[in-house]
């Protein structure tokens, strides 16, 4: 039993458990990613998903994978075509991180399993890492997200708890040899039950030992973080139109008075989102034109 979990959390644990492999052996999603153990793909679809829906990473999953099948070939890929194919996808960004990580990968020629060596790839946060062990080298380790803390939040703890608590019960959780089941059983459970926004508790296999159900609190649970901001109008939008035009122009490079016209904003604000991409290295500036990289 993990420290500071009661013999009485611990029965509850189990039963916990057991209802929600048993939900899951009958209602688990078929996801693309779920067919491979191999690091790399696991790697891709876990940066597409961080950010963005099951739904709509699935056909930019395949087409990535086709065009980039191993880390060796995204390593070498032209910056500029990695960028092409996330668009659509949002947070650009992510696509020249991605690459980074499999430069890394394929420098040190291996790809790490530890937490410690898959930290030390650019880009990837602690949330990856655990993803990463848990699906591609089905360590026993909890992966927690958003939803899967939601349910530990509404079932353990009446919709509230705090991160650490939280934490220190789903990681005592996972089931021993099973973790990536686990993983994969919670994020659907978490996905087509137990909902941010009405949750479907009366399909639930698991609400009469539910603590937030039983004191009527079933919508709430942890929020941790901002919310997210508004897209529309948002520096992110004016981003993602840039990554646009010099995808769609001939040889993916326009004058930058080109780039003005198509914002149709001040000077200043689309020369700072200029800047701002260039940094990021997701656009380049050669004699008064920008490219992709
Ligand atoms: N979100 C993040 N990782 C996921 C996965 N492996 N399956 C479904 N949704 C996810």
């Amino acid at each position: 039993m993990p420290p500071g979990v009661s013999s009485q959390t611990a029965t509850h644990l189990r039963s916990f458990r057991h209802a929600v492999l048993s939900w899951y052996r009958s209602n688990r999603r078929e996801l693309p990613w779920r067919t491979t153990r191999e690091p790399y793909r696991i790697l891709v679809s876990e940066v597409m998903l961080q950010q963005t829906q099951v739904d709509r990473v699935m056909p930019k999953y395949r087409a990535f994978l086709k065009a980039f099948p191993t880390a060796r070939k995204l390593a070498h890929a032209k910056t500029g075509d990695v960028v092409m194919l996330w668009s659509g996808l949002g947070y650009n960004r992510r696509a020249v991180s991605l690459q980074r990580a499999a430069r890394a990968i394929v420098e040190r020629g291996s790809f790490p399993s530890s937490f410690e060596g898959l930290r030390l790839l650019p880009g990837i946060g602690p949330y990856t890492a655990r993803a990463l062990q848990c699906f591609a080298f089905h360590q026993d380790v909890a992966v927690i997200d958003t939803n899967i803390r939601r349910i530990f939040s509404r079932y353990f703890f009446k919709g509230a708890g705090t991160l650490k608590n939280i934490g220190r019960v789903a990681s005592g959780a996972v089931p021993h040899g099973r973790g990536s089941d686990w993983g994969n059983a919670l994020m659907d459970f978490g996905s087509l039950v137990c909902t941010a926004a009405a949750p479907k508790c009366g399909v639930c296999p698991l609400r009469m030992s539910c603590a937030a159900y039983r004191c009527g609190k079933q919508e709430s649970f942890l929020r941790v973080g901002r919310p997210q901001p508004r897209f529309e109008g948002s520096r992110r939008q004016y981003r993602g139109k840039v990554v646009r035009l010099l995808r769609d122009a001939p040889a993916h490079t326009l004058p930058a008075a080109a780039v003005r016209k198509g914002l149709k904003k001040p000077e200043g604000f689309v020369t700072s989102i200029i800047d701002e991409l260039e940094r990021d290295r997701l656009v380049v500036r050669e004699k008064g034109r920008v490219r992709l990289p």
